[in-house]
């Protein structure tokens, strides 16, 4: 497995509950896409997978493992696991370069820490790489800062530099919502390119309903902190389980919603399903309500259906 996490659960400082307890599997070379709306914990879980939880929140419960390695422990072990087998691409790629760092910098600084290429210019396996993915190669550009090219090149320096040393899975936080419609294209293009060349999986966090049933064989819906549903990405799509995936579907087509409001802030939550506040088809079963039983690869439905 490149990713197991079991009863993760992620508090803020003063105890309200943010994340969990969640599952969660993917086997090697396996596309799962989360979605959720904002504020339902979608970053706190890919910065939970890295080991690198915000100031102000705390796991207080389970555990993270990638590759067989603990990510919530600080061991040699992950900062390998880190550096070589995760690669993360985040939603705005300035998270990801440094504005006083010049592009050549950027793509030389990992594999030359790593030693994988003891030349201080850009190796020949980068000058592939920047080639495959459309940059320019003349020493100019490479001269470049990060507020030099446009949006689209820098989303896709930061991926030169994620699949520079090899990964075998990617977590995409949100990669293409900053970017124009006809460059998100070419960007699932690429990455799909990418996958099946060299076998990558990844964890895909996006509220695109398309950009699932593009990217995904599985997908996990993310509710308040909790995934109120989850399975094969093409059922979970068509016949979606859980009302707020009928929501959220429904959006999509831009039919309108039959519920109004806004995601509950966390310590408002009631004990039962976190959608309960907004569902039309409240009952009985869904308080206590059990985010999670069984195999978390079969999947989970809502209670009511
Ligand atoms: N550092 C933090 N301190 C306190 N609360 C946080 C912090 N980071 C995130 N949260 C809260 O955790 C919840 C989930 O946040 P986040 O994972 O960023 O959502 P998403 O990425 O799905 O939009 C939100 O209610 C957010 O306000
Ligand atoms: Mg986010």
């Amino acid at each position: 497995m490149s990713l197991v996490i079991r009863d993760l659960e992620i508090r803020r400082h003063d105890g309200v509950p943010l994340l969990g307890p969640l599952d969660l599997d993917l086997a090697a070379g396996e596309r799962l896409a989360l979605v959720g709306e904002s504020g339902s914990g979608k970053s706190l879980l890919v910065q939970a997978i890295f080991g690198l939880l915000p100031s102000g929140v705390h796991q207080t419960g389970g555990w993270v493992e990638a590759f067989d390695v603990r990510m919530d422990i600080p061991t040699p072990e992950r900062a390998q696991i880190r550096s070589q087998r995760l690669a993360w691409i985040p939603q705005e790629p300035l998270a990801a370069l440094n504005p006083l760092v010049r592009l050549q910098d950027h793509l030389t600084l990992l594999p030359r820490t790593l030693r994988m290429d003891p030349l201080a210019s850009v190796p020949a396996r980068m000058e592939q790489l920047l080639q495959r993915l459309g940059l320019p190669l003349d020493p100019a550009f490479l001269r470049r800062y990060p507020l030099e090219i446009s949006g689209g090149q820098r989303q896709r320096v930061v991926l030169a530099m994620a699949l520079s040393c090899n990964p075998e899975l990617l977590i995409l936080d949100e990669p293409t919502s900053a970017l124009d419609p006809s460059l998100q294209e070419d960007f699932l293009k690429l990455l799909e390119g990418f996958r099946q060349e060299r076998g990558l999986g990844w964890l895909w966090i996006t509220h695109d309903l398309e950009v699932v049933a593009a990217m995904a064989d599985r997908a996990m819906v993310l509710y308040g902190g909790h995934a109120v549903e989850a399975g094969p990405a093409r059922p979970l799509l068509e016949q979606p389980g859980h009302p707020y995936t009928r929501r959220l579907r429904e959006a999509h087509h831009g039919l309108p919603s039959t519920e109004t409001g806004f995601l509950d802030a966390p310590d408002r939550r009631d004990a039962g399903c976190p959608f309960l506040p907004r569902c039309p088809h409240t009952r009985a079963a869904c308080v206590p309500w059990l985010p999670w039983q069984g195999n978390p690869s079969e999947g989970i439905r809502c209670n009511l259906v």
